[in-house]
């Protein structure tokens, strides 16, 4: 009798760690499906190869427990002063995805390649100006720098400087 009420607790045991196991698996598959792009974040630095990113693709990426978006802008796309930079032929925007209205998130829309604040109708362009609505400002660019294809948000780079200081 008692012989059978142990099994019957091995049984139960091992079926608890297969779950287990089988819930970490689950959870490591759905942080894959979930992260836009392989990044490392560490030390308060974000770091992203951005030569994977396709173009006209909106990727959005946290950075101090911040949005950051990155887009490879389409063919076509002018080159915007003291928002957009080149790197290997490719133009590039990026900045945090935080409306300087009241701080909502714009969501892109890629077809359109503008960001809409759904709060109180802010528009913004595809290279984060401010268009239409209460914004004052253009969403801001946090400090980055590039190395390569590695794009490291959280450090001051020349890239960085020229762009704030246009
Ligand atoms: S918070 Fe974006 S328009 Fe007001």
């Amino acid at each position: 009798m008692e012989e059978s009420v142990s099994r019957r607790d091995f049984l139960g045991m091992s079926l608890g760690a297969v779950a287990a196991v089988g819930a970490v698996g689950a959870l490591g598959a759905m942080k894959k499906t979930w992260d836009p792009l392989p990044s490392v974040v560490s030390g308060g630095f974000t770091v992203v190869d951005i030569s994977q990113l396709a173009i006209g693709e909106l990727k959005t990426f946290e950075w101090r427990g911040q949005p950051v978006y990155v887009l490879k802008k389409p063919q076509g796309e002018a080159k915007i002063e003291g928002r957009d930079f080149e790197v290997n032929g490719e133009i590039y925007t990026l900045g945090l995805q935080v409306c300087t209205h009241l701080g909502c998130i714009p969501q892109y829309n890629g077809e359109k390649k503008e960001f809409a604040c759904a709060c109180h109708g802010g528009v913004f362009d595809i290279s984060g100006r401010n268009m239409a609505g209460p914004p004052p400002r253009p969403m801001s660019i946090p400090p980055f720098n590039i190395d390569g294809t590695r794009l490291v948000l959280g450090e001051e780079g020349e890239i960085y400087k020229q762009l704030v200081k246009a």
